[in-house]
This record gives structure tokens, C-alpha cells and sequence, in this order.
């Protein structure tokens, strides 16, 4: 279960209808298509993004879209970490390729995609500055590898992050949040810092005008797995990576388990920020 099912129930990224939700799923092949030959029946394969429809107990899929899985990560940890995963691949590897000793903000570093990037960020050499809403999120991010915690419920994260970086600021903020923390998240930036809004889990981020970013020439980039994953060969270049990564000991935290039926709840539990890393639906 990702937090983009709950964009895409709520309608915030509309889907057309009649659909199913779901954009990553393990299973075993059961079938195949009469020319495709990069998978056989039989083979667990997992999937990220779409079409949508991972809500489901067996389903159609463009055969070129399915990841083989490595036999060290079994089927809940794969479901658990995929999209997530993936994404944190891009992100730290791509979109800002983090270096070792650079200070970072991570915004809701509890969650799922939270909790694993904390883990190879501090792996990385890197520091982690990351932002969580209870002192329980806080302590389980500081045991994924978060240097420094911020309850940005109670305090303000940029002054904190000004603190913690002796007014420096930092060269990237990977954030999830979205309208809550968008404009603090640019002004938590050193100069030419980089904000990278990959998500909007409090709302989408507000309109801004470009020369807000002149004063510290800033940048911002709107990333997505979609064209990450586009291509055989790119999902290949942050699944190697990804796979190393799990490999290394990077864990991965199943912290909530539904069965699908009761999906329902599940996105409850997300939507309300009851959940810590990752939530899987289980058949
Ligand atoms: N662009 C991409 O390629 C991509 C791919 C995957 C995920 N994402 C994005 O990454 C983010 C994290 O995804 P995830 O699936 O791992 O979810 P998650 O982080 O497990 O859950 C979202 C977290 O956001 C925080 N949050 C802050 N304000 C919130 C609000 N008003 N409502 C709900 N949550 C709020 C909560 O943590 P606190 O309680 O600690 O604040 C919550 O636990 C999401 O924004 C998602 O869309 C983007």
C-alpha cells in the first residue's frame, strides 16, 4: 500500500472509471501472453505503478512491466518495499545524487518511504535531518539512522534545521508533505539548494511565484517513479542499486499488515498518520 491509493481514492489524482486501485503488487505468474518471453509461469514477479488494479486476487499485466525478484527478499518484504524503494533509489541516486558528509532534510521520515531512505542516507555517510509528528515517530526514526529528529507539530522546523546547521542550511529537502511544508522546506535551503516536492501528503503544494527562488537561486523539481519506470532499462538502473541496497542490510519495516479485505482500514490508519514505514494488504 502506497500513499498514492489514497490520492487516487479520494480522486486528488483522478483515475477513470470503472478502475481498480493498487499500484504495486507481488504474486506468481500464472499465465502468459502468447509472445512474451521475459517471464514464465511460475516466476514470482513483483510490479510498481501502473495501470492501477494491485487491490485485486489475480489480475492482467503488460508482461514488460514485471521486476523478477531476487531470492534474499520475500513476498512481503518485496510488496513492503518496491514502489517505496524504488523511489528512494531515484530520489538519493538521481534526481539529488546525495554525496557523503552533506546534511539533508527528509520531511515525514517515519513513513514508509521515510524509514528506508533514513536507513541508506546514514549508510551513505549522509546526515539526516528528518521531520516527524509524535515523539514514538521520532524515536522510530532515530533507530532507522535520523541524526536529528524535529516534531514539526510542536516546533519549527526551520529554525530548528537553521540551529542544527549553524545557519548554514541545507543543499536538499525531499519532501513528501506538500502544502504544509512546501514554502518552510524552501527557506530551510542553502544557496542553490534543490527542493525535491515528491509528494503531497497534507494536500498539494500552493502555487509559487518563480522569483521567490531568485534571492538564494534555488531550484525545484517535481519528480515521479512513472517515467523512472518507464523503460525495462530504467527500472533496471534503480532496482540494481535498490536490490544492492536490501542486500547490504538496509531493512525493511512491515509495520502494519491488513488483510485486503479491510483495505478500508488500511487507508484509515495512512490517511491519518497512524502508520510508521510500511503497510501491506495481504490475500
Ligand atoms: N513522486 C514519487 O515518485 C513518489 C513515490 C512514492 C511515494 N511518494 C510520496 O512519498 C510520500 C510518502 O509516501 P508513503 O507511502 O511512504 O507514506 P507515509 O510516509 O508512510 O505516510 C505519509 C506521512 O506523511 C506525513 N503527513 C504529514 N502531514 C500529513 C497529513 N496532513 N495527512 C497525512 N499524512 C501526513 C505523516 O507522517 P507524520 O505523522 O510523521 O507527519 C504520514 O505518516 C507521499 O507524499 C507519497 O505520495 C512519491
Amino acid at each position: 500500500m502506497n500513499f498514492i491509493d489514497v490520492y487516487q481514492r479520494s480522486g486528488i489524482y483522478p483515475l477513470s472509471l470503472p478502475t481498480g486501485i493498487g499500484m504495486e503488487a507481488v504474486g506468481v505468474v500464472e499465465t502468459i501472453g502468447v509472445d512474451v518471453v521475459n517471464v514464465k509461469v511460475g516466476d514470482r514477479v513483483g510490479y510498481v505503478m501502473g495501470p492501477p488494479g494491485a487491490y485485486a486476487e489475480s489480475r492482467l499485466y503488460p508482461a514488460d512491466r514485471l521486476i523478477k525478484l531476487p531470492d534474499y527478499i520475500s513476498d512481503s518484504q518485496a510488496a513492503a518495499i518496491l514502489l517505496k524503494g524504488l523511489t528512494v533509489s531515484y530520489l538519493i541516486n538521481k534526481t539529488f545524487p546525495v554525496k557523503k558528509g552533506q546534511t539533508v532534510l527528509f520531511h515525514a521520515a517515519a513513513g514508509g518511504v521515510g524509514l528506508f531512505a533514513c536507513q541508506w542516507l546514514n549508510k551513505l555517510g549522509v546526515e539526516v535531518i528528518g521531520t516527524v509528528s509524535t515523539d514514538e515517530k521520532a524515536g522510530i526514526a532515530k533507530a532507522h539512522g535520523c541524526h536529528h529528529t524535529i516534531n514539526y507539530t510542536r516546533e519549527d522546523f526551520t529554525t530548528r534545521v537553521e540551529e542544527i546547521t549553524d545557519g548554514k542550511g541545507v543543499p536538499v529537502v525531499f519532501d513528501g508533505v506538500g502544502e504544509d511544508t512546501y514554502f518552510g522546506s524552501l527557506k530551510c535551503l542553502s544557496p542553490f539548494g534543490v527542493l525535491v516536492s515528491f509528494g503531497a501528503a497534507s494536500g498539494p503544494p500552493p502555487e509559487l511565484a518563480l522569483a521567490v527562488l531568485a534571492k538564494k537561486a534555488l531550484y525545484i523539481t517535481r519528480p515521479s517513479l512513472a517515467p523512472h519506470t518507464a523503460t525495462p532499462e530504467l527500472t533496471e538502473e534503480i532496482s540494481s542499486p535498490l536490490f544492492e541496497a536490501i542486500r547490504g542490510g538496509i531493512s525493511i519495516s512491515i509495520n502494519q499488515t491488513f488483510p485486503l479485505k479491510d483495505a478500508a482500514n488500511a487507508h484509515r490508519a495512512l490517511q491519518s498518520r497512524r502508520t510508521t514505514g510500511s503497510t501491506i494488504l495481504e490475500i
